[in-house]
């Protein structure tokens, strides 16, 4: 390996405040970078930048901190459109059509669900994703929930095992619960980092507060570490629980009580927005404005799934946080990049500084503005440095 130094960079943003303009983004103006050995050796203004081995020029793009997806079902297998074409003509979303999502992910081969996999992983990096947390939750049985941490582990550190997601079709719920903090969480706890669970009593589907508390416990005493979807579609014990057990992140957040607010701001779980579920489902938007203004911690994922999100674009869901959840265009970028490293409790991520790894975007455009401004077009890329 070999130093490379990255010129050409109209914009940089750091996400590391003491550099560049003291910012929280940490923008600094025509800039470089020198990457060595997959890390960040140096990043800085260009005129300022040392000798490298090899060199690159952006041909003044802005480059931004690689997006950290921190919320996505990447391994499954079918098709929802049909839900979804229902959903606009005023169907709502309740859950119900996950059992479509398991049938054809449980009839589906290996080979079969690691090139869906791979496929979507591809889609991700072309549009600037470089990190990406990844749920099982479409197998429901032992064997098909650890097949999907198995695969998702060839491709992501950030596993999840959601056996949780809902009780599938046909079994008693207790029973049901029984197996996921028992035989199928020891079968999963091997290949996942986290646990999740849909606590949502609103959904005959999902989990009330007290099952939901019962799933965390028994994954962190298998030495898993904890998220929640709570409070998609009602208010509900989601937001309350996953601070009392001091959950990394708590997903969804569309449905806040003031209380729920003054706790996420006292505890140190992250708000993980995902606006493209209420964009496909058309339900209302959560409130970004309240949790920033009391201090919390908001990251933004894509929640990339057959049925309430199938979009795998980071700078798409900036868009619709921007437009829809009133962040500014650094609150959203800051909450893609730093917020999502900080719900998956990284620290080598999200922010472009020495000793950091070299996950870089870079964008067609010669600032991070462009990304909500220029919706729909395909301006980020991850940045293969040296290819
Ligand atoms: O994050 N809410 C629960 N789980 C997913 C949706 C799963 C599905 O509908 O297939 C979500 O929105
Ligand atoms: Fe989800």
């Amino acid at each position: 390996m070999s130093s490379t130094l990255i010129a050409g960079i109209a914009e940089l943003v750091t996400n590391d405040p003491a550099a560049g303009d003291g910012s929280p983004l940490g923008v600094v103006a025509n800039a470089a970078v020198v990457v060595d050995e997959g890390g960040i050796a140096w990043a800085g203004p260009s005129a300022r930048s040392p000798a490298a081995d090899a060199r690159t020029d952006l041909g003044g793009r802005a480059v931004v901190p690689g997006f950290v997806d921190a919320h996505t079902h990447l391994v499954f297998a079918g098709d929802r459109s049909a839900e979804f074409a229902a959903r606009m003509a005023g169907t709502r979303y309740d859950g119900g059509g996950i059992a479509t999502t398991v049938a054809a992910t449980r009839a589906a081969s290996e080979d079969t669900l690691r090139a869906l996999l791979a496929g979507r992983i591809a889609e991700l990096r072309a549009q600037g994703t470089t990190t990406v947390e990844i749920k099982s939750g479409y197998g429901l049985t032992v064997a098909d929930e650890q097949r999907a941490l198995r695969l998702a582990a060839e491709v992501t550190p950030e596993t999840t095992f959601l056996g949780a997601h809902v009780a599938p079709t046909g079994s008693a719920r207790e029973e049901y619960l029984d197996l996921v903090t028992g035989d199928m969480l020891a079968a999963c706890a091997p290949a996942a980092r986290w646990i999740d669970v849909f606590c949502e009593p609103a959904s005959p589907h999902a989990f009330d507060g007290d099952e939901a508390r019962t799933v965390l416990k028994a994954g962190r005493a298998a030495g898993l570490g904890l998220r929640v979807h709570g409070n998609q579609l009602a208010p509900g014990p989601g937001v309350a629980l996953a601070v009392e057990l001091g959950a990394a992140s708590v997903d969804h957040c569309t449905h806040l009580t003031g209380a729920d607010v003054d706790a996420l701001a006292s505890g140190d779980t992250v708000a993980t927005l995902l606006p493209g579920v209420e964009f496909s489902t058309r339900s209302p938007y959560p409130d970004a404005r309240s949790l920033l203004a009391a201090g919390v911690t908001v990251a933004l994922a894509t929640d990339c799934n057959p049925g309430t999100s199938y979009t795998s674009s980071m700078p798409f869901v900036i868009a619709l946080a921007v437009r829809d959840l009133r962040m500014t265009p650094a609150e959203a970028l800051w909450s893609a990049t730093a917020g999502g490293a900080a719900a998956l409790r990284r620290t080598d991520i999200g922010v472009l500084a020495p000793g950091r790894r070299a996950d870089l975007t870079v964008l067609d455009a010669p600032s991070h503005v462009h990304l909500a401004y220029r919706p729909g077009v395909p301006v980020a890329r991850a940045l293969d440095v040296g290819g």
